[in-house]
This record gives C-alpha cells, structure tokens and sequence, in this order.
C-alpha cells in the first residue's frame, strides 16, 4: 500500500531544507522499492522542528523533526524492513504530530487545514470542508452575509482590530458601478508570518474568503497585493487561482451562480508603509506608495476611486469558517469584544517559536514561558514586543496582560497582527528606542513632517543619550517629541513609533540612565 510522507513547501521549511529532504526520500524510497507519495503540505507551525516530515500509519501521522537529508537514510531503512511510523527509532521521532504540546493546546480555526492538505489540491480542500462557507452564502442574501460577519465579532487581523462587518457594510452600502476587495498581504511587520503561512499552506481559504466578500458587498475583482519577498506564497497562490478558476469557483459565474468575481496576485515594491491601507491603494495603482488623507475612507473612494474592502489575509481567511459554521461558532471563542481566534505569531529569541492559533483570553507570560519555553539562549526574559516595529515593549511584570485588543490598550500596547518578539536580558533598551526611530526614518512615506523631521530628530536625541550628554534634557525632549508625532502624525507609522520609544523608556528607565521609579505601594 502507497505510503503518504508530507514534507513542507513552506519557505520556513524550505530555508532549513525540507526540499533536499523531499528529493532524498524519493531516490531512497525508489531505490528501496517502496512505494511512497511525497505531499508537500504546508507547515504545521512548529518552526523549531523544520523540516518536520510525518509519516502516516492507518490514517494517523507521525511527526519526526528537523530532518537534515542525512536522516533520511535510516528512516528509508526503517520503512523498508516494514517498520511502522510508531514503531521507528531515532532519535528525531516525536510521535504523533497532534499530540506534541504546541500543537494540542490549539484551536485551529483559520488554520484547520495549513500542514494537513496539499494547499494546491482542490480535492483535498474540498475533502476537508473547503468551500463549505461559500456554498452557504451563495445561499443568502449579500446582508445575510454580513450580519454573519457582524455576529461573529470579527476584527480585522491587519492590526487596527476594526470590526469586519462594519466595513463590510459600508462597502456594500456604496453605490457604484465597480467595487473591488484587496488583500492587504503585505505582511511587514517584524515577527510576523502567519499571512504567509495560510498563503502557502491553504491558499484556497483566501480565495474562498475573498470570494464571499465580493458576494456580500457586490464587488467583481479582487486583488491580492503580496510583498515581493513572498515568491512561494505567490507560486501557490496563483496555482490555486488557476486552479479555481478551472473550476468554476472564480470567474463570471461563481458556482453557476449570478455572481461574477475574478481574483489577481500582485506583487508589492517592498516598503513597510505599503501595508498601510491608503498607500497600498496608490502602489496597487502603480504609483509610489505614498500615505492618502482620509476622508474619503476606502470603503468610499478605494482603488480607483471606487468603494473598496481592504482586509488583512488573516480576517478574510476567518470568513469560511464563519459562514460555514455558523458566527457563533467563532464568537464563542474570546473574551470581551475580542471573539474567535488568533494566529499569534512567536518570534526572536524564543525556544520553541512558531504559529500558535488560539482563543483570546491567553495571557502574554503563557504564551512566551508555557508555549514558547522561553529565550532559545537559557537566559532570562526582558521584554516583549507585541504587535510589530511600532508595538510596545512589555516587561515581566506585565506578563499576566491576557491578549485582548483592550486589555493592550490599557496598558498603552497593541496586538497588532499578533506577532511577538522575545529579547533576554542581553538586550539594550535604549538602542531598541533608537531603532524605532531610525526604522521610522527610513520607512517614512515623507508626507507629514513629524514623522519625516521626528524620526530623524528623535535618532538624533536617542544618540545623544546614549552618548551620555545632558541625559534628563534629552529624555524630556523625546518624550514631547513623541506626544507631537502620536497626536500630529497623518498614519499610523509616525502616530505609533512612540509606543516603542515611550513603552521602553517607562519599562526600562536603567537603561536610559534613569533610576527606576518604585511601585507605588512602596514607596
Ligand atoms: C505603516 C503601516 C503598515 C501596515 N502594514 C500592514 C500590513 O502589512 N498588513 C495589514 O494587513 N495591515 C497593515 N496595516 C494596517 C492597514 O492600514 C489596514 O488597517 C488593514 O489592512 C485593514 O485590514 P483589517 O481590517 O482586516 O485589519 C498597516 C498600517 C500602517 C499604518
Ligand atoms: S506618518 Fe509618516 S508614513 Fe504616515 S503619512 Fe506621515 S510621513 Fe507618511
């Protein structure tokens, strides 16, 4: 009997490499006469153990990681003297995948299927529920659709957290004679890879996803704007496109329907302010991407001029489960007005880094100590950054923070598109300060002047600092500067660069060489 041996084409697995992996095991297996089917499925998200190969036995996978090609050998030997996946020694053998920590604390919503199906097999989607969403709502009305989307409490995963629904709604509202849906896949922010993990591992979710946004709001085209250092997300997703469109479910009747919705890839000139959603609009126009002021909002005047949906991968990828299960299905998951799931994203000097899905509700201290095991160098935690380049740095003593979009807020951080980066007790927190601004500086789009000037300005007065000269000066210049950049800026790149800065400079006042305040109780 064919035995199936599934072998990521992730890019994480790939750029430890999974592909000299794959190609070993099909000469070995051919070699050794047996009969094996190589999948290249997507990551399981367990990043610390790429290349993850698993081995399935009587419908059960077995998970044996990282693999380096010279591994393959004995595995091959095993197989081949009828060992089954249980029972093979070595001592990379993890057992069956599910079962492995990181991956039984899950609730995989969005990511159901990344590293279960081949992403580009239609088949294997659709075997596994795959447009089980679209097939209700080509069952309901475009306002049947969005109240889905509103019930279920959806937030927009990009970062703002702006309830799905409500855009939707908006977009729908407009009257047009186009509309469009973009996919905001730019996926700059630090830490982050959970876009282009459902990208490359179950892009016909975003398909699906996007397709039910176009029925809701009446919009025909689609496009995915992708950064350009994502070539296997575009590789897969166009094949996925092709092969939908083959099929039926894109084009000028989706599923024989009414409907009309056709769905591009375009590819990004690699600037950070290119995720901001107005500046993505210029760039997919074929102009620099430069910030637009609003009003007029997107969903008024988008792409074009016409009434656009912007969304993140991650909110649109949440839409079948949604339609497909039903919205409370997905709002029983979370805390507060923060419902479902999400993609969190464990990063920097972390043990076990990787995509982590989950309800809301976990805290911060969770989610780097228990999941991620703490910093890969064995030494002790000093922040986190939550939430990108322009999220806050949080100390331990703020670790019991569940993530929450409010509960960030109220201690002056934010989640983000839900990536964490992890420092030690190596690290040095004015220099971080000083990268926030000179990351500022050099992803300006140029257009408002605190954030063009403040940038500079402020690299400028961190190495003063840090040079020792007229500190407690300096340190008050700083914190007005960032007060004008926060309420004075035109986007978010300029309006949030404070959050590091501020967030650093009151977590960590040592290491700007100021004595740290007491808590209050003891003082
Ligand atoms: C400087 C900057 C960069 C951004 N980068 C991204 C990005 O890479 N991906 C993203 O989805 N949203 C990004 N955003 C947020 C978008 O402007 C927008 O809020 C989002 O695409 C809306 O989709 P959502 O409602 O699904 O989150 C960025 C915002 C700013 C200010
Ligand atoms: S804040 Fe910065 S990136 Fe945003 S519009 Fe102003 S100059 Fe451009």
């Amino acid at each position: 009997m064919t035995k199936r041996i599934f072998i990521p084409r992730d890019a994480a697995a790939v750029a430890c490499g999974a592909d000299d992996v794959a190609k070993r095991f099909a000469l070995l297996a051919e070699q050794a006469k047996i009969d094996v089917e190589i999948v290249r499925n997507g990551s399981r998200g367990m990043l610390w153990l790429e290349p993850l190969v698993e081995i399935e036995d009587q419908g059960k996978r077995y998970a044996f990681g990282p693999i380096a090609p010279a591994d393959v050998d004995g595995l091959v030997a095993e197989l081949s003297q009828g060992a089954a996946a249980a029972g093979i020694k070595t001592s990379k053998a993890l057992g069956l995948t599910e079962e492995i920590p990181f991956f039984k604390r899950q609730t995989r919503l969005t990511f159901a299927r990344c590293g279960i199906t081949d992403p580009v097999s239609l088949a294997d989607y659709k075997a596994h529920g795959g447009y089980e969403g679209l097939a209700k709502a080509l069952a309901l009305e475009p306002s049947g659709i969005i109240d889905e989307v509103k019930k279920s409490g959806l937030r927009g995963r990009g970062g703002a957290g702006f309830p799905t629904g409500i855009k939707w709604q908006t977009v729908h509202d407009a009257r047009a004679d186009q509309k469009y849906i973009v996919c905001n896949a730019d996926e700059g922010d630090s830490g982050t890879f959970a876009d282009r993990m459902i990208m490359e591992g179950d892009p016909f979710v975003l398909i699906e996803g996007m397709t039910i946004a176009g029925i809701a709001v009446g919009a025909t085209r689609g496009y995915i704007y992708l950064r350009s250092e994502y070539p296997h997300a575009a590789t897969a997703l166009n094949e996925a496109i092709d092969t939908a469109k083959a099929a039926g479910y894109l084009g000028q009747t989706v599923c024989g329907s009414s409907h009309a919705f056709e769905l591009e890839v375009r590819l990004g000139a690699g600037a950070y302010v290119c995720g901001e959603e107005t500046s993505l609009l210029e760039s997919l126009e074929g102009k620099r991407g430069l910030v637009r002021a609003k009003p007029p909002l997107p969903a008024h005047e988008g792409l074009f001029g016409k009434p656009t949906i912007i969304n993140n991968v991650l909110s649109l990828a949440a839409v079948p489960f949604i339609l497909a299960e039903g919205a409370q299905a997905y709002a029983d998951f979370g805390m507060g007005r923060s419902r479902g799931t999400m993609p969190i994203q464990l990063a920097g000097n972390i043990k076990q880094g990787g995509l982590f899905e989950v309800a809301f509700g976990i805290t911060l201290g969770e989610l780097v100590e228990d999941v991620g095991g703490g910093t890969a160098s064995g030494r002790p935690i000093k922040a986190v950054q939550v939430g990108g380049p322009l999220g806050a740095y949080f100390p331990q003593d703020l670790f019991d923070t569940p993530f929450d979009y409010e509960a960030f807020t109220a201690r002056d951080g934010l989640i983000g598109h839900g990536g964490i980066v992890v420092f030690d007790d190596t690290v040095d927190m004015a220099r971080q300060a000083r990268f926030a601004f000179d990351f500022c500086a050099i992803e300006s789009c140029g257009k408002c002047t605190p954030c063009r000037i403040g940038a500079i300005r402020g690299r400028e007065t961190m190495d003063k600092i840090m040079g020792g000269q007229d500190r407690d000066k300096n340190l008050d210049l700083v914190a007005d500067l960032c007060n004008t950049m926060k309420f004075g800026s035109l986007c978010a790149l300029g309006g949030f660069t404070p959050y590091p800065v501020m967030s650093a400079l009151t977590h960590f006042p040592d290491d700007f060489g100021r004595a740290r305040k007491l808590p209050a109780a003891a003082e």
